[in-house]
């Protein structure tokens, strides 16, 4: 006899919402008209104005002046604004039992908030989704890491416009738009990175918690005035092989400071949590 199947619909558009309206929070405003699988974007920003101006533009925007009230409905909270912004939003988020898509990676080099966040996360059975942004090869080395690693370097070259003020390298007399030649800025561990450089962490951060942590992944930070993109070369060997992958960033056309591959990790991170398959898992 013929079996006949009943597939329920259950697959239903979701509700996000996105805490910043910058160069990753306004890519992901834009491209929510494409998604299906996305109703409402829900979005917040200390800057009313920039979140006021992405609802006149974009038909699925919603701005909220407190994410609060609609924790209820969402489906996914994307941090894409600042570490300030993480801390004060993740333990909202989560504690209401919502998962949340944290671009701001470099706050979780703190270790007392990192142990908190990912404890709260678990008691209220949510998750924090942390994207691959501007660099690949993190899906290989997160595989990599159930067997022995015995190396992660990670080295990032950036032309000097790309570093802006970093105290560490004043303290040291650099002034990174005098370098004529290619020079090595920093060589350490991530956690001294993460301390030296704060604005530039995000991928050392991400690196550092999808392989071998904080201490025992290596960073060299190179300023080269002949590169116009943020190159990121992940190395990594371990009894898994050997991983190899060298990331060269495009600006984003709205932050000069931001790869356009972190807002379109994001994206596609959004797509792959609320659509129904998930590539490269
Ligand atoms: N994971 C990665 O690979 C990666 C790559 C690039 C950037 N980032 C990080 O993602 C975050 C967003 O980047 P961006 O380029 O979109 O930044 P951006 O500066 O273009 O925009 C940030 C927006 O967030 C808002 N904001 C900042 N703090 C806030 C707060 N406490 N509450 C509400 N709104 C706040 C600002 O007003 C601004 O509109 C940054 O922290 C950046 O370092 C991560």
């Amino acid at each position: 006899m013929e079996r006949v199947y009943i597939v329920p619909n259950h697959h239903l558009p979701v509700d996000i919402c996105v805490i910043g309206c910058g160069a990753i929070g306004a890519t992901i405003a834009r491209e929510a008209e494409d998604i299906p699988d996305i109703e409402t974007v829900y979005l917040t920003d200390r800057s009313q104005e920039c979140a006021a101006k992405a609802e006149e533009k974009f038909s699925k925007v919603r701005y909220v002046a407190d994410i609060v009230p609609i924790l209820t409905k969402i489906r996914l909270v994307v941090e894409a604004a600042s570490q300030d912004a993480a801390r004060y939003y993740l333990p909202i988020a989560l504690s209401a039992g919502v998962d949340v898509l944290i671009m701001s990676v470099g706050v979780l080099h703190d270790e007392e908030f990192q142990s908190d966040v990912f404890r709260l996360a678990r008691r209220k059975d949510a998750k924090i989704f942390v994207p691959s942004g501007a660099i690949g090869g993190v899906d290989a080395l997160s595989a990599a890491r159930f067997e022995d690693i015995e190396e992660v370097v990670l080295t990032t070259t950036k032309p000097p416009s790309a570093f802006g003020e970093v105290q560490y390298l004043k303290s040291k007399g650099i002034e990174p738009l005098e370098i004529r030649v290619r020079t090595t800025f920093f060589e350490g561990t991530a956690k001294e990175a993460v301390r030296h450089f704060p604005q530039n962490i995000n991928v050392a951060a991400t690196i550092a918690l999808a392989g071998v942590g904080f201490d025992r992944t290596r960073i060299r930070i190179i300023c080269d005035p002949q590169v116009t993109t943020n190159e990121h070369h992940l190395q990594a060997r371990g009894r898994f092989g050997e991983i190899d992958v060298v990331t060269r960033n495009a600006p984003s056309p709205r932050n000069p400071k931001t790869s356009y591959l972190a807002a379109l990790s994001a994206l596609s991170a959004i797509r792959k949590i609320t659509g129904p398959t998930w590539i490269g898992a």
